[in-house]
């Protein structure tokens, strides 16, 4: 007896941890729906999903010229189908279909749930089927159970975002912000603590501004939601991504002060140390306030470990201004941060106004991260003779086979010998590991003590 072949999907993954996760978030719903494989051969694939991301850059003409690389592939085996998700869908829709010509599907990020349905309609009709409307947290409600894999997973806890930075072209793409209720959100971590996740990331374009339901019409905020997951046993470590400064409240600071499960380090972006362009930005807080919240936080945890993201470049920067970004970076110390040369967004209030020129935005990029580089490395250094609590999540890669990889709680690499008969034991748990090494992308270290 011959078992029927399951289609199998390749997806295409471009942008931010929010897109992995809404691929994630497709492969479960075609599975279910259909029967679909995930594979990493586009040439075993019956359908290919491009899960696009507008943030910088001309991501349109990237997503057009992906899509004529994918024309000899439909063309090769009948029946092959081409869909295309993300940012760049939802800012385009019906228009992509019509340009592209070789596409099936269109869909944005809150109708992802909908494709099986999308996927039967282009079969029927031979047209392509887009959708890719704003039915708000009805994405969540029509998604199955999640699937662990590994120790860690994301959480989505709110869509979209409404704070309108003057460059930012998320709140039309993904819309304004929505948040999951809070029963949903702890029954989703439940689920995947029984399958042995031990650490949570709550994700969402702007979490600080979670507003959680509960079922008796009252509603918490992302200090309570932590609260409550830090006490669901085995769940161990706790993070979140990404924050706004503007909405980076006390209750926070609190939790850092008082959860232990919450993890020494924080993602929060600055884009600018210069209060002219953090006005033009629209982004609500002053340097000074930015800093004097990140005092406040070191006052109760010292050690924490510190991210941003700069845009360098914004229309109007000045060399005065760009000297008070390189002067905030020396006050708050950051650890690594993400930084971008600035990219017009069509449809944003800054792309209106005049760009710099490319020679003074690259040299800029270019001091900045070189600085950045060195505080990375300093931060790294001083960790040398620590001990650091590291969640095992596999075997190391670069190593020996009696390797074991994980994340400590600042968010680097460790890498750490550990005994043969140990190892595969030790995939999924905490470990204590003193520091012996630091490389700038991972450390090494010597197991301590393994811990649960
Ligand atoms: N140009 C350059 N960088 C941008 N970002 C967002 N929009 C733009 C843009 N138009 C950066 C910001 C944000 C990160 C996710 O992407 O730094 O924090
Ligand atoms: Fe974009 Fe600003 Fe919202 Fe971040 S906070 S997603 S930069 S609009």
């Amino acid at each position: 007896m011959t078992r029927a072949r399951m289609p199998k999907l390749y997806i295409k993954t471009f942008g931010c941890q929010m897109n992995e996760y809404d691929s994630g978030k497709m492969a479960d719903v075609l599975r279910e729906a259909e029967g679909y494989e995930r594979t990493e051969d586009p040439d075993a694939a019956d359908l290919i999903l491009l899960n696009t991301c507008s943030i910088r850059e001309k991501a349109q003409e990237k997503v057009f010229s992906e899509l004529g690389r994918w024309t000899e592939w439909k063309a090769a085996a009948p029946g092959r189908l081409i869909g295309v998700g993300g940012c760049v869908a939802s800012q385009e829709g019906e228009a992509l279909a019509k340009r592209a010509g070789n596409v099936d599907v269109v869909f944005g990020p809150q109708t992802l749930h909908r494709l099986p349905k999308l996927l039967k309609q282009t079969r029927t009709t031979h047209q392509p089927a887009v959708d890719v409307t704003f039915p708000e947290i009805e994405k969540f409600d029509h998604l199955p159970a999640p699937r662990a894999e590994g120790p860690t997973a994301f959480v989505s806890i709110m869509e979209g975002c409404s704070k309108y930075c003057s460059y930012c072209i998320v709140p039309y793409t993904r819309g304004e912000e929505v948040s999951r209720p809070l029963v949903d959100v702890l029954a989703e971590v439940e689920q995947l603590a029984d399958q042995d996740v031990r650490e949570i990331t709550l994700l969402g374009q702007n979490v600080n501004a979670y507003r959680g339901p509960t079922p008796d019409g009252e509603v918490v905020d992302l200090a309570f939601l932590i609260a409550c997951i830090a006490r669901i046993d085995t769940i161990g470590r706790i993070r979140f991504t990404t924050s706004h400064p503007a909405e980076f409240t006390d209750a926070l600071i609190e939790a850092y002060a008082t959860e232990p499960k919450l993890a020494g380090y924080l993602h929060l972006p600055v884009q600018s140390g210069s209060d002219r362009i953090l006005g033009m930005m629209k982004r609500g807080y002053t340097a000074a306030q930015y800093v004097e919240k990140i005092d406040r936080l070191r006052a109760v945890q010292p050690g924490i470990a510190l991210s941003t993201d700069f845009i360098v470049g914004f229309p109007g920067e000045t060399d005065a201004d760009f000297e008070q970004t390189m002067a905030l970076i020396e006050r708050c110390r950051f650890d690594a941060a993400f930084s971008f040369i600035y990219s017009a967004r069509p449809g944003t209030p800054a792309a209106r106004l005049r760009e710099l020129p490319a020679e003074v935005t690259k040299a800029r990029l270019e001091r900045l991260q070189t600085r950045i580089r060195e505080l990375g490395a300093t931060f790294a250094q001083d960790l040398i003779g620590t001990t650091q609590r590291v969640l095992v999540e596999r075997r190391s890669r670069r190593e020996s086979k009696n390797h074991l990889a994980g994340r400590a709680a600042c968010n680097r690499w460790v890498n750490f010998a550990c005994p043969a008969e140990d190892a595969e034991r030790l995939i999924g748990r905490f470990v204590d590991v003193e520091i012996t090494e630091a490389a700038p992308n991972s450390l090494r270290g010597q197991l301590a003590t393994a811990v649960a």
